[in-house]
């Protein structure tokens, strides 16, 4: 009986030593196996006279219980360990900033569109914005062009069918930029300084025009406005855009029906290496559309033009961030094509200010 007592002590500190699952399965082979130690004791119960038989198998059979509910024990809380340890090794920290992978840029016109809000911002002008499905009041008879004026026709138009007239007005794919113009001094009191950019549509297409490109309009309404205080605006735009000091523009006379008297403005350039720079006075581009706001434009809008007078521009958005940053098809601009996304796209991260800078 002691010996039995002795060899369960045994039995029950090797159990508790095995490290893993395999140590606990080789102890059980060992000792409750069909060879195992106590399973010969068992066996030789049958040679003996029965009045031993009793004691020794019951006794056996204490043994037996006693290292078997060990192993089982030993191997349940090995078992519980090892999912401590995995669930402890796989856990996510749900709270970590996700990983800092560089997965998409910022379009150019996107890029260009913050460089000219962070701009006029700093001019004291608004973001304002109009929809793109436009009627033809507000793209063309506000503006000083007539059903008849040839302007029209001019602008290669997308309509929409003539049964989806409103109360006589035919809606269309804006052409431009400027009934923002009108919407704006239709819905605010002036003063207003804004600038408009966004999307405008034209049925035009080859290398130099696409479908669909961008204009910025830009529209102060005051007392006293005159064209100096338009040439100004252009000139600090131009300069902080570009960051060149030296920059010459030249403004033509030209005609607008919405604006008198209209000036388009050239930006002196010169060539530098085969590539065109901003700066000097080689070489001319044409970067925009001017002048001062019409009266009639005034009046359209229920203001009295001899109180109040301003001036107007738009500017084409994908020509700006071209020269600016050198691309040469604008059909590229629309193609989503990954490899010219990475290649000229910023990275979100690179807002611009104009304390950090609005280049590149
Ligand atoms: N809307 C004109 C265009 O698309 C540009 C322009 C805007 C001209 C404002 C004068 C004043 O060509």
């Amino acid at each position: 009986m002691s010996d039995l007592s002795a060899e369960q002590s045994e039995w029950l500190a090797k159990i508790a030593a095995a490290s893993d699952a395999a140590a606990v399965e080789a102890l059980r082979v060992a000792a409750l196996g069909k060879s195992g130690a106590i399973t010969q004791k068992l066996k030789a119960l049958g040679q003996m006279d029965p009045e031993a038989r009793k004691v020794a198998g019951a006794a056996l059979n204490v043994l037996r219980e006693a290292v078997s509910a060990a192993l089982s024990a030993r191997k349940d809380s090995l078992e519980a360990a090892e999912l401590d340890a995995k669930l402890a090794a796989e856990a996510v920290d749900v709270t970590l900033p996700v990983e800092p992978a560089r997965l998409g840029t910022v379009h150019p016109v996107s890029q260009v569109m913050d460089e000219l809000a962070e701009i006029f911002a700093d001019l004291g002008f608004a973001v304002a914005t109009g929809p793109e499905i436009e009627d033809d009041w507000h793209n063309f008879t506000a503006l000083n062009i007539p059903e008849s004026h040839p302007a029209r026709a001019m602008h290669d138009t997308f309509y929409f069918p003539e049964q989806l007239a409103k109360e006589g007005r035919r809606f269309l794919l804006r052409t431009h930029t400027s009934p923002v113009q009108i919407r704006t001094m239709m819905s605010q009191e002036p003063p207003i300084r804004i600038i408009a950019p966004g999307r405008v549509y034209r049925s035009d297409s080859d290398a130099t025009h696409t479908p669909m490109f961008h204009q910025v309009e830009g529209l102060v309404i005051d007392r006293g406005i005159h064209m100096g205080h338009l040439k100004w605006t252009l000139e600090t735009f131009i300069k902080a855009f570009f960051e060149v000091d030296d920059v010459t523009l030249r403004f033509r006379p030209s005609y607008f029906p919405f604006t008198e008297p209209s000036a388009e403005v050239d930006v002196g350039c010169s060539w530098e290496g085969g590539t065109l720079k901003i700066g000097g006075e080689s070489s001319w581009l044409e970067i925009l559309g001017s002048g001062m706001v019409h009266p009639r434009v005034i009046s359209a809008c229920g203001l009295d033009p001899e109180e109040w007078q301003g001036f107007a521009f738009g500017v084409g958005i994908d020509r700006l961030a071209m020269l600016k940053y050198g691309m040469t098809d604008l059909r590229a601009f629309f193609d989503g094509d990954v490899r010219w996304l990475k290649h000229y796209g910023f990275s979100p991260l690179a807002v611009p200010t104009l304390s950090g800078g609005v280049g590149a």
